[in-house]
């Protein structure tokens, strides 16, 4: 195949390279094209067909269902890795052998103190708040904390940043929820994995020891990884974009738990667990939905389908199915939810304008009957999804920072009024 792709404009040629990734997609680089053609530039909005970076951290394939961190397939890592392994791999791009792995951990726990006077903002905002605001919010805040910038130069300062962010932010998570739910706030227990600790500040009653659950260890910890990370989604490309005018770590990661919030990406696993509600309490009627769904004159989306770069399946979807059912099954709980949603999920997999537009339950359709199975509330959801997203995020701002790409500024083509006078407001 040739290695140049060639664009006529007005009988003029240009030519522009083809870039070749490791798993043979194929790129256009056209960052010649607006010198060369003296100011043309692409359109794209959603940037559907635009690679904003070249990234070696996580490969998916949309047609085929592929989701691999660093080569490694999503279906292995969830059955054989733990949350704290796969955090390092997609950091630092190597699985850790024991050693680096035991001071990896050690290094987080020793950094998971946050400041007390953080308790003073969290105290400020109201019950109401939704706890994705408050958590975007304290991860900002943690900036005035640990106020020296991070050189990015010094391998040393990177890690520690790392470890920091690692350390802290589920105390964030825990604070968030806790706040809101009246319980005094806990520190965590250095004694316990990951994964374990989150479970135990998240849930620890003042009045009792906390027992823990291995089936809720095992079930979050393999949420967290399917969220691990996903390429230049919506979320992370707020991360590199807001990383690459230099703003620090942690204020790069609160943009990208805004981005995260909003109910099209991961705000999507409230947003599915409230629309199966809202169909149990009309009755049940999954038809119904259904029609709205394909009814163009509604906005009503079927929460939890489609997705914008799997067109065939997504296989987190497939392991968070199963993991539901285990998951359910282990605790004895029976939720006529989830029955719904395998009803929708069936008559959407045979209905004719979900197979044609490739509409396929993604990975918030069965993430929060877990989590609500779980006994975590629904509007935490999404902050459960950024604590499994946060190694991803980090990674993909440490490999932006690494590569030193420029400020990441799109162009655009003005399609608003020309030139004209001023008006007097009398003659408005
Ligand atoms: N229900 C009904 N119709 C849909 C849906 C849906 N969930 N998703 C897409 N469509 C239709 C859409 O109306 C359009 O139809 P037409 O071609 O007739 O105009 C067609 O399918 C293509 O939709 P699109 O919005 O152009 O596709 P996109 O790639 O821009 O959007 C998406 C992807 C995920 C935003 C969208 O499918 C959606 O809104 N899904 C529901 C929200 C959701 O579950 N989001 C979680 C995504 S996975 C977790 C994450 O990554 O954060």
């Amino acid at each position: 195949m040739s290695k140049i792709a060639n664009l006529e404009i007005d009988g003029k040629k240009y030519e522009f390279p083809l870039v070749v990734g490791t798993e043979n997609e194929i790129a256009v680089d056209i960052s010649s094209l607006r010198s060369s053609t003296k100011g043309i530039i692409t359109i794209d909005p959603g940037y559907k067909n635009t690679g904003s970076c070249e990234s070696a951290i996580t490969f998916l394939d949309g047609e085929k269902g592929i989701l691999r961190y660093r080569g490694y397939s999503i279906e292995e890592l969830a059955e054989k890795a733990d949350f704290l392994e796969v955090a390092y791999l997609l950091i630092f791009g190597e699985l850790p052998n024991q050693e680096e792995l035991e001071k990896f951990h050690a290094d987080i726990k020793s950094h998971s103190v946050v400041d007390d006077d953080v308790k003073k903002i969290l105290d400020a905002f109201p019950k109401s708040a939704h706890p994705m605001g408050v958590l975007s919010s304290l991860t900002s805040a943690l900036t005035a904390f640990n106020p020296s910038s991070v050189d990015v130069n010094s391998e040393e300062q990177m890690y520690n940043a790392i470890v920091r962010i690692l350390g802290k932010f589920p105390v964030l998570v825990a604070w968030t929820m806790r706040k809101k739910h009246g319980l005094p706030l806990e520190y965590g227990d250095d004694s316990l994995g990951y994964v374990e600790n989150v479970l135990k500040m998240m849930f620890k009653s003042p009045n009792k020891e906390y027992e823990q659950n291995p089936i809720l260890i095992d079930a979050l910890d393999k949420l967290l990884i399917l969220h691990a990370d996903h390429e230049q989604n919506c979320s992370t490309s707020t991360v590199r974009i807001t990383g690459s005018s230099h703003a620090g770590l942690f204020v790069s990661l609160s943009a990208g738990i805004s981005a995260l919030w909003g109910p099209l990406h991961g705000g999507a696993n409230q947003a599915v667990l409230e629309m199966l509600e809202a169909i149990k309490e009309d009755g049940g009627d999954t038809k119904k939905y259904m029609a709205k769904a394909k009814d163009k004159n509604d906005p009503f989306r079927l929460m939890g389908f489609g997705h914008r770069v799997y067109k065939n399946f997504d296989p987190r979807a497939k392991i968070i199915k199963k993991a539901a059912d285990e998951v359910l099954g282990d605790l004895g709980v029976e939720d006529p939810i989830l029955d719904i949603a395998k009803g929708l999920e069936k008559e959407a997999l045979e209905d004719k304008y979900f197979v044609d537009r490739k509409l396929y339950p993604n990975v918030d359709f069965y993430s929060g009957i877990i989590y609500r199975a779980m006994g975590i509330p629904t509007d935490m959801f999404t902050v459960m999804f950024a604590l499994g997203r946060l190694p991803g995020w980090i990674a993909q701002w440490r490999e932006m920072r690494l590569r030193k790409e420029p400020i990441g500024r799109p162009r655009q083509l003005y399609v608003g009024e020309t030139q004209r006078s001023f008006k007097s407001i009398n003659k408005r």
